[in-house]
């Protein structure tokens, strides 16, 4: 499998008053495989952020390089292909609404990149589809849920047939079942439209279902690989801010009690099917 986004030895400095900098990222390298779901987790101010936007060029390195499908993000030249090739989505979905209904808002940026009508309608109607949006298509936006609005987000960015989703923090202000409607959308555009992801997130549980982990710590990155290997390993994860999810700590504390059972189990189902 091809690399889909590729960072070399990239530091970012962001400048206060134009002066002082600050290291948000310091020497970061990375490479992400097209198709495959990634979960970026770290404390707050350990550069996740900073990283998702330099990841469609809203920033560029200070130095080291950040390639997207073979395209450099400190050309400028690249950068319009770029960010439709690399589709964002943050964490307040009321920030991310334009519009005025539903599918206006969806066709926002589709009518940005020049695209035809009939073309759009059509888009509009399968992004919304795959969003389970379909029957909102003429709501007004600000009437939805907030796992709706978010959905509706993802169904904007989806429309311009991203080839990799960048997500900041998605369901951060959501409940429960917002969150669950916005994972499971999250997961069918990677498993069903091989669409590549990268989804920060500071709930654990939500990364237990991703490729790979890459924990970030203090501007670099101190972990990276899959999700048994990041909460079954040596690191203290407290030590960096996380905690780990509660289906491993209660799978911890059954086997310390003697239970034989697997220590990679992932779901909870399958915890329940050995228990029972
Ligand atoms: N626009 C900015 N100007 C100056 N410093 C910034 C700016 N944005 C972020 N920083 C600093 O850069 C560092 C990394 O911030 P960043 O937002 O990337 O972290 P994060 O991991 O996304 O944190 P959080 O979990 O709180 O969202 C922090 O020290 C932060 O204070
Ligand atoms: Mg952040």
């Amino acid at each position: 499998m091809s690399n889909i986004l590729e960072l070399k030895n990239v530091s970012f400095d962001y400048f206060l008053n134009g002066e002082t900098a600050l290291r948000a990222l310091d020497d970061i390298s990375l490479t992400i495989k097209k198709g495959e779901y990634i979960a970026l987790i770290g404390s707050n101010g350990s550069g996740k952020s900073t990283l998702a936007r330099l990841l469609n060029a809203i920033l560029v390195p200070t130095s080291g390089e950040v390639w997207v499908d073979g395209l450099l993000t400190s050309r400028e030249e690249h950068r319009w292909e770029i960010r439709r090739r690399v589709g964002m989505v943050f964490q307040n979905p009321d920030n991310q609404i334009v519009a005025t209904t539903v599918e206006e808002d969806v066709a926002f940026g589709l009518e940005n990149l020049g695209i035809d009508s009939s073309q759009i309608s059509r888009r509009v109607t399968e992004a919304l589809e795959r969003v389970g949006l379909s029957s909102f298509r003429h709501h007004a936006p600000h009437l939805l849920s907030g796992g709706q609005k978010q959905r509706l987000a993802i169904a904007g960015i989806i429309a311009m047939r991203p080839r990799c989703l960048v997500l900041d923090e998605p369901t951060a202000m959501l409940d429960p079942r917002g969150r669950r409607e916005v994972l499971d959308t999250i997961q069918r555009m990677n498993r069903q439209e091989g669409v590549t992801v990268v989804h920060i997130t500071h709930f654990m549980e939500e990364t237990l279902e991703a490729d790979r982990i890459v924990t970030m710590d203090r501007g670099k990155i101190v972990q990276n690989g899959k999700p048994e290997e990041i909460f079954n390993g040596e690191t203290d994860l407290y030590q960096l801010g996380l905690e780990i999810p509660v289906l491993l700590r209660l799978n911890r504390i059954l086997r310390s009690e003697g239970l034989d059972i697997p220590a990679n189990i992932l779901n909870l189902n399958d915890l329940v099917n050995i228990l029972c």
